[in-house]
């Protein structure tokens, strides 16, 4: 089970050592099993000494170079960073980011051994189309995605479920997780109005390895007390 945090555009570096040592120490006095992973923001990121991997929100697919305002490799590999999340619905959909400029990405990152947390997600009008045409929508996500990949892991959240307090039914949950696990090996979380009231429900769900976290995380005790809810369930 893997419980990931994505703290988005929230929390200053200061904020974000803060909640690393919190989330730490309550994981060592708890003895929790359950992996726990964050995404700071990019002003954020730091060598933490820890059993939270931190991994990055974005990233350009190169070394380093001219790219105003993107971060590469150069500046991941200053704090031993080796986990990156790409094709996030917010990169998407709000900063414009295509699938092939995604795919791009993904492949930079593989080639440099990172864990990849790949993120898929249907918007409201493709789910309210039809099954099928939501599974071919998640399919043209995962276009040029290696998904054999030994460090992929896959985030399915929903457009319309991320903060909006919304969250599918658990039986909706479910099938989308089985039918995407007949192609996907890797772990699949499930990310989109995560929170401590529902997580048992949604981490019980079959074919659910785990959550991808926002505003539900946001709060460090929150955090904890999901990852004792997800660690309970082993
Ligand atoms: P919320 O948990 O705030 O719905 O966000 C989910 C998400 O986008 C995590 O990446």
């Amino acid at each position: 089970m893997l419980i990931a945090a994505n703290f988005k555009t929230n929390k200053t570096r200061c904020q974000t050592a803060a909640y690393y040592k919190e989330v730490s120490d309550f994981i060592a006095a708890k003895n929790i099993n359950t992996e726990a992973m964050i995404f700071p923001p990019a002003t954020a990121l730091d060598s933490f000494e820890g059993k939270i991997s931190v991994g990055a929100q974005n990233a350009y697919a190169v070394e380093n170079g001219a790219y105003t305002g993107e971060i590469g490799l150069e500046q991941l590999d200053e704090f031993g960073i080796k986990t990156i999340l790409i094709g996030h619905s917010e990169r998407r959909h709000i900063l414009g980011e295509s699938q092939e400029l995604i795919a791009e990405k993904f492949h930079y990152y593989k080639e440099k051994g990172f864990r990849i947390v790949y993120c898929i997600g249907e918007p409201l009008e493709v789910r309210e189309e039809s099954s099928a045409a939501l599974m071919a929508y998640l399919d043209d996500q995962l276009e040029g995605i290696d998904l054999a990949y030994n460090k992929l892991i896959i985030a399915y959240e929903p457009v319309w479920a991320i903060g909006s307090g919304l969250t599918p039914t658990e039986g909706e949950v479910e099938l989308i997780h089985t039918a995407l696990r007949q192609k996907i090996k890797a772990p699949i979380l499930y990310g989109g109005s995560v929170k401590t009231a529902n997580a048992k429900e949604l981490l019980s769900l079959n074919n659910v390895d785990g959550a991808l976290i926002g505003s539900g995380a946001l709060n460090a005790e929150d955090y904890c007390m999901i990852l004792e809810i997800a660690d309970s369930l082993k």
